[in-house]
């Protein structure tokens, strides 16, 4: 078998606008960004910079009147910009799937978790039924639901919101995609299950070797599991590298402005020390709801 081609996602001038009153809004203005195989790639940038467009836009997920242009907005070889809308279908949720800041949100609530996790089994691999509940559940034992079985049967609103997460983690690494997306997974949890659900993002993503795009505000997580980090600003990428170039030699001013924001970015040296110092703690919340 070939060695897989190293570049898994490639953009290039990606350009995303929206209709305004002032003519077009060029919300991504010209991205250019590049994924390889089991790669973890952050993307930060203020509030309003344009990342989420850019995350939604490689996932064929952008709404008209928006509309996503690129000069090479390839997947692992395949044109995302060409295919139809039914090959689209086809390849998210199994090739690249997002993980959401709200799950309230992405997952629909009035079907059982356990559905919602067996749906992605039988779309994707044509499984019956009973088989494809069985993989949920299991499924969900392993994201670290406790009493999977059970809880398999409960609406959203009946869980917790790191439970929640979870199972939309869950979701998204059920066919191991080779590429996530996740917009800020976390940010709606508390700090201490901020990490928990962080620990077992990565836990997961380090089984399937699914690289990962991840965007997030939290440049103290980003030291801890980021092997390259795109700084975006105003829809346009003002600087990436690794971890060392990015925390320790910023090139660019903003970067700059954005790091001295964070009160402890030069603390950490050791990028996973954080992470795996909450990997003890990482079944206590199944225990209290
Ligand atoms: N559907 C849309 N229609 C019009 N404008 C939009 C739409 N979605 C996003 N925008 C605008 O595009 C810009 C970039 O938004 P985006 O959501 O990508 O920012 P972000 O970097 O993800 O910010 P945050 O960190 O707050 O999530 C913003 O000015 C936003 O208002
Ligand atoms: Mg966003």
């Amino acid at each position: 078998m070939n060695a897989p081609e190293p570049e898994l996602l490639v953009v290039r001038n990606l350009v995303t606008t929206f209709p305004s009153d002032k003519g077009e809004f060029r919300a991504v203005d010209g991205v250019d960004l590049s994924i390889r195989h089991g790669e973890v790639v952050c993307l930060v940038g203020e509030s309003g910079s344009g990342k989420s467009v850019t995350g939604f836009s490689i996932m064929g997920l952008i709404d008209k009147p928006g509309k996503v242009t690129a000069d090479t907005l390839s997947f692992d070889g395949l044109d995302l910009l060409g295919i139809s809308e039914a090959g689209f279908d086809r390849l998210r949720g199994r090739r690249i799937a997002m993980v959401f800041q709200e799950p309230m949100t992405a997952l629909n609530p009035g079907r059982t978790v356990g559905n919602q996790i067996a749906e992605v089994f039988r779309v994707h691999e044509r499984i019956g039924a009973r088989q494809a509940w069985e993989r949920a559940v299991e499924l969900m034992d392993q994201v670290g639901i406790r009493e999977a079985a059970k809880r398999a049967n409960a609406f959203p609103h009946e869980l917790s919101g790191g439970m929640r997460q979870r199972v939309m983690i869950a979701i998204a690494f059920a066919m191991k995609p080779d590429l996530i997306i996740a917009d800020e997974p976390t940010t709606a949890l508390d700090v201490t299950l901020q990490a928990q659900v962080l620990e077992l993002l990565f836990s997961i993503q380090a089984q399937t070797g699914s690289a990962v795009l991840f965007i997030t505000h939290d440049l103290g997580v980003v030291a801890e599991i980021a092997d390259r980090v795109v700084v975006m600003r105003q829809g346009a990428i003002v600087e990436q590298g690794d971890v060392e170039q990015i925390f320790f030699n910023p090139a660019d001013p903003y970067t700059r402005a954005l790091l001295a924001a964070v009160p402890d970015v030069d603390a950490p040296r050791d990028p996973r020390r954080r992470l795996s110092a909450v990997a003890h703690a990482d079944t206590m919340e199944a225990g209290h709801d």
